[in-house]
């Protein structure tokens, strides 16, 4: 993946794994025109809405592609190419047999860890307090390579929010704790 090709510039790029209905996508890239956003969304549904929201909205600075993150993160994201990754409600498969499914496993973290340009950023919000657990454990143990930061929200967000995503609104509507984490690659 060459995201010089694919934005047909240069710039900061900007990942968000699970774009969901992208309203996160789109405000960040509204407010930020110089940033490069790429979107990742394996549903086809969720995926065409975004392609027509983002043609509605005009953008320019914004991407989107349908696959499995982890197989493009693994097999096309280039060593120090990212500037951040927002990964805002992953699946939190809460069955004890699908936890394997989650995103946040030890080998995914590795290959955000590689992708990311010293300096950048990870960027996580989930509702769910369990996985967040665990995904906290997971960064816990690479505190050599990652360092906590302030989380700040995010330009779509309102207030009250973190990250103004769909799932998000959804969870505060039903006063759902909210859980977030930012940390930088050192
Ligand atoms: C719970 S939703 C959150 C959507 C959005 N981030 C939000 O906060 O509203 C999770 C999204 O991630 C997508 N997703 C889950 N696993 C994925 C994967 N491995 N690759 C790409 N997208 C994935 C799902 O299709 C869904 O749209």
């Amino acid at each position: 993946m060459d995201f010089v090709r694919i934005f047909g510039r240069t710039g900061a790029v900007h990942i968000d794994i699970g774009t969901g209905k992208a309203a996160f996508l789109l405000n960040e890239a509204r407010a930020h025109p110089h940033v490069n956003f790429l979107g990742i969304e394996r549903a086809r549904r969720y995926y065409r809405y975004a392609v027509d929201r983002i043609g509605r909205w005009g953008l320019k600075n914004v991407r989107i592609i349908r696959t499995d993150a982890v197989y493009f993160l693994t097999d096309f994201v280039p060593d120090d190419s990212v500037d951040c990754f927002h990964i805002y409600f992953p699946d939190p498969w809460p069955k004890k047999r699908h936890q394997k499914r989650r995103f946040f496993s030890p080998a995914n973290l590795e290959h955000l860890l590689r992708a990311l340009k010293g300096g950048g950023q990870l960027k996580i919000a989930t509702d769910h307090a369990e996985y967040f657990e665990q995904i906290r454990k997971l960064i816990a143990e690479e505190n050599d390579r990652l360092a906590e930061t302030e989380f700040l929200p995010t330009a779509g967000a309102e207030v009250g929010e973190w990250v103004g995503t769909n799932f998000e609104r959804k969870y505060l509507k039903q006063n759902i704790q909210i859980y977030t984490l930012a940390v930088r690659k050192t």
